[in-house]
């Protein structure tokens, strides 16, 4: 096993990843998994990659958990990378989607969940609780369920109906407050020590990110395929993309897309160019892009946090410092989007490219088109947006009859 240690994202203190924990026992931030990547690297490598199977357990040298333990997984990961061909004005530049929408559960949620209810599994803990917008919840859910583990999940009361329904079928215990993300977490911290759970909020236990990682190694695998048609100088600097548009929340995503290119530069296998990274967040509940623009280091709480794209109402994360620092190392930014743009973009990238989007890969879609009218996003450019998840669980959204 190619996992070292556990060290802390902010005051680097380091700690033993052999029991279950979750935040630093010193400052109460992130942990992250350090990786011995030079022995890592001997067995993992671009050839012996292409034998192997499509999910995510594909990168095991570079996740956690022991090589002769069997991972709980459903068939994460492996999602396709699509051309996007007449969305948005694209003719002049290069647009991929990242369809993440065709994981278990219909949404990326499943990489952190398959990767963390493995860790907390084999760390022997047996009842699990999160506090969800939504796909997170059913996520939990799934992994726990097959698991053989107890899920308790959090939601607000408006979380939309999917989420909550699916998580009763998978088996979870399923608890609707009246609040939003952050309430719901509050919740499990007031209970969990009586209750036995193990605490998975995001980016408060250390492998759900090792997880979300893979969408880094799998963008730098997928495009390493693809041969660019121009041949302009530029163009040989790296296989990345230019830019990525990523829908954040809590920014597990985006964090681990960064931790992969940083493993992967040290692996040798890209160089120091890094794509400009973009969080894309609903106007409504935008506290990191006030932050981005306030030039401040951490975000404030959110007041009044409303979105139709509930995995993007999440008015504090604890990663803010993280994902900050990100976009600011990468060049790129933050920008946030009305609901009445997600909802009038969907529909249109769904009649062009065949793919129902949830509204937060919507955000992403509507941002592309205020950052190339801002020239922000220069033609001839390779662009990536995550669709995190599929357009079906939020019907409410999507269709008036429904929706109130
Ligand atoms: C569909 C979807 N997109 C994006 C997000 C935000 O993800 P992250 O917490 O990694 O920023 C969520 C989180 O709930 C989600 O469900
Ligand atoms: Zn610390």
């Amino acid at each position: 096993m190619f996992l070292k240690r556990l060290e802390c994202s902010a005051c680097g203190l380091g700690h033993e990843w052999s029991r279950l924990q979750n935040l630093c026992r010193s400052c109460n931030r992130p942990l992250f998994a350090i990786v011995d990547l030079a022995a890592a690297s001997r067995t993992l490598t671009r050839e012996t990659l292409r034998a192997r199977e499509k999910s995510l357990w594909r990168y095991r040298e570079v996740l956690p958990l022991p090589p002769d333990v069997e991972p709980v997984s459903l068939g994460e990961g492996g999602t396709p990378l699509l051309r996007a061909s007449r969305t948005c004005g694209t003719d002049d530049i290069e647009l991929w989607i990242k369809d993440e929408s065709l994981n278990p559960t219909q949404s990326f949620k499943a990489r952190g969940m398959s990767v963390a209810v493995s860790m907390a599994k084999y760390l022997g803990a047996t009842k699990l609780a999160v506090p969800s917008a939504g796909n997170a919840g059913g996520a939990l859910a799934a992994y726990a369920a097959r698991a053989g583990m107890e899920a308790h999940v959090f939601m607000p009361r408006d979380t939309p109906r999917a989420n909550v329904v699916e998580c009763r079928e998978l088996g979870a215990h399923v608890t609707l407050i009246d609040g939003l993300i952050t309430d719901c977490a509050a919740e499990i911290a007031r209970r969990k020590a009586n209750e036995g759970w193990f605490d998975m909020s995001t980016l408060k236990e250390p492998y759900r990110v090792e997880g979300k990682k893979t969408l880094g190694y799998e963008l730098a695998e997928q495009l390493n395929w693809q041969h660019r048609k121009s041949s302009r100088a530029s163009d040989l600097r790296s296989e990345l993309p230019d830019v990525i548009l990523y829908p954040a929340g809590g920014g597990t995503g985006l964090i681990g897309m960064w931790k992969a290119f940083e493993e992967m530069e040290t692996i040798g296998w890209i160089g120091k160019n890094r794509p400009r990274m973009f969080a894309v967040q609903a106007a409504g509940c935008a506290p990191i892009v006030r932050a981005f623009e306030a030039g401040e280091k951490s975000a404030a709480e959110f007041q009044d946090a409303h979105t139709v794209a509930s995995g993007l109402r999440v008015p504090k994360a604890i990663g803010d410092f993280l994902m900050l620092k990100i976009l600011r190392e990468s060049n790129g930014g933050a920008i946030a989007v009305d609901d009445q743009e997600m909802i009038r973009v969907a529909p249109e990238v769904g009649a062009n490219e065949g793919l129902f989007i949830c509204p937060e890969g919507a955000a992403c879609f509507a941002a592309l088109k205020v950052l190339r009218f801002a020239g922000k996003i220069a033609s001839g450019e390779r662009i990536v947006i995550f669709n995190t998840g599929s357009g079906i669980k939020y019907l409410e959204a999507y269709d008036r009859e429904l929706g109130q």
